[in-house]
């Protein structure tokens, strides 16, 4: 399938998946590379345009992160942001040095509007700067095209061998223009003609999975997240009857989740595939009797599920493709891709392939970030609640019970989750925060309730702020809505007759309370 490219090296910056999720929300198509990519192999993609992301050092450096000087002479078009535009300029023949003053944070920007990059853009702007290093010199056949109070060069460009420096960071959306500047890059220099769009995606796919699969058989996981939903969705559209999907209750779900689950994909949802509810509630209960570490907790769970899969798996018999829900930022992530290499310890579905007879896997959302795969969602009918699902971690409410879990103990979470997150929702703030659920401590203190005495649990409430979940900070949730929380946790979950609002950022916390 052809479709146009941009190529995005990268060179350590935090913001390197957000500017190609940027680029694609431009619908155009937009991988990552590590600075490390050989340049023939940048050559073989054709890309359209290339950009080079920010990163960490300073260009001039023994040991920095750079690029063969080839890459500008490619005729491609390349748009260098932060330390990408100093090293273009480093490497062209500017100078970058120790900056006299850092800039930080949002800054006045005057533009020279006659840059294809700010076409449609005010003389006047406010861009996020962040840098120590600036370009003093501008290598030959450069202009500058921007500069701030303090910063003499924060764009330049020599239009006529499509380069261009840019010093902001326009992927953040504290740069007020950067959104046009990227698709100004895309549309005016590049000459994209923006072919990346959800609808021909879902299309292309089941066209693709079709050919692939032809009459084989297929077996997919599905836990009613996001990622698996879509990804089963889609193999139904392609194959029909042909993929079985195995969704496996381990009882450590929200409240009525598994029911939910059932309701969309099961024989009287909307879908057509052969779904498979396992119930096994009672086997993980009683594997986690006694148990209160959490990693052996986690490590039970995932073992457990694997050992129901593997069962069911043997029912259906040998299968020719097992469906994973991998999605880009697990590509990425996992050093794959681009150079930050942070790999998850998370695991959902942990060492399946060893354990069932497939012959290969099928990963269908490989190429798409997370905000994709919801559009992809909505694009294939999936109902928007099971869309826009925060996410929830595969051992589920497992960990999110302090100390031993018991039957008696999911039921007061699930509850004591139902109501906040109605609360939330009823407060209009569920847009906002980016994740947020009760869990249970294992703390038991006395209280008053009417006349009597209570000897009951005290519930812990999360909500959190975050952009990439490595990171995160305590919601600011006004205080009427807790407050309206707790008396509602008191007064309808048996069991609780205390109520704490974790205000823990991460670090030092993590988002789960296990
Ligand atoms: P922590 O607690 O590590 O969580 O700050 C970061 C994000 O990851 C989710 N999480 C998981 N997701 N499998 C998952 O798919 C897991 O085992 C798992 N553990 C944590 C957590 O909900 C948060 O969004």
């Amino acid at each position: 399938m052809e479709r146009e490219l941009v190529i995005v090296i990268d060179f350590g910056g935090q913001y390197n998946q957000l500017v190609a999720r940027r680029v694609r929300e431009c619908n155009v198509y937009c991988e990552i590379y590590s600075y490390k990519t050989d340049l023939q192999k940048i050559q073989e993609m054709n890309p359209k345009g290339i950009i080079l992301t920010g990163g960490p050092n300073s260009c001039y450096e023994e040991g920095a992160p750079t690029y063969t000087k080839e890459l500008f002479e490619l005729g491609i078009p390349v748009l260098g942001l932060c330390y990408g535009a100093q090293l273009m300029q480093h490497i062209l023949g500017g100078t970058v040095e120790k900056a006299p003053v850092r800039e930080y944070g949002k800054t006045e920007t005057s533009l020279d509007t006659t840059s294809k990059l700010f076409d449609g853009i005010e003389e006047n702007t406010i861009v996020w700067m962040s840098h120590f290093d600036y370009i003093a010199k501008m290598a030959p056949g450069f202009r500058i095209t921007a500069h701030t109070k303090d910063c003499p060069v924060a764009t330049a460009e020599d239009a006529s061998r499509k380069l261009y420096a840019v010093q902001f960071h326009p992927e953040v959306l504290h740069t007020v223009r950067g959104k046009e500047i990227l698709s100004n890059f895309v549309y005016h220099v590049c000459g994209c003609s923006g072919d990346w769009k959800m609808e021909s995606f879902v299309e292309n796919s089941i066209q693709a999975i079709r050919e692939k699969v032809g009459g084989g058989k297929v077996l997919c996981a599905l836990s009613g997240g996001v990622d698996s939903s879509v990804a089963a969705v889609l193999l139904s559209k392609a194959v029909g009857k042909q993929l079985t999907c195995v969704f496996v209750d381990h009882g450590l779900l929200r409240k009525n989740e598994g029911d939910e689950v059932e309701a969309v994909f099961g024989p009287n949802g909307q879908y057509d595939l052969n779904f498979i509810r396992v119930n096994a509630q009672e086997r993980y209960y009683k594997k986690l009797q006694g148990v209160t570490e959490p990693e052996e907790k986690r490590k039970i769970i995932g073992e457990e599920f694997i050992r129901v899969f593997e069962e069911e798996a043997k029912k259906i018999g040998a299968v020719d493709y097992l469906v994973q829900g991998t999605i880009y930022p697990d590509v990425v992530e996992s050093g794959l891709g681009g150079e930050s290499a942070v790999i998850k310890s998370h695991h959902n579905v942990g060492g399946l392939p060893e354990h069932v007879d497939f012959k290969e896997i099928i990963e269908p959302l490989r190429d798409l970030f997370k905000d994709e795969v919801r559009k992809a969602g909505l694009e294939l009918g999936i109902p928007d609640y099971l869309v826009f699902r925060q996410p929830f971690p595969g051992p589920g409410l497992g960990i999110r019970i302090i100390g031993e879990v018991t039957a008696e103990k999911v039921k007061i979470v699930q509850d004591a989750d139902a109501i906040y997150r109605e609360e939330i929702a009823n407060a209009g703030l569920d847009g906002s925060i980016n994740q947020y659920f009760a869990a249970l401590t294992n703390i038991r203190s006395v209280g008053v309730m009417g006349d009597e005495r209570t000897y009951d649990y005290a519930v812990a409430l999360r909500a959190v702020k975050t952009i990439d979940f490595m990171t995160a900070e305590a919601a600011e949730i006004p205080y009427e809505v807790l407050n309206k929380v707790m008396n509602r946790i008191i007064n309808e979950v048996k069991g609780v007759n205390r109520v704490f609002y974790d205000l823990t950022s991460k670090p030092p916390g993590t988002i789960e309370l296990e």
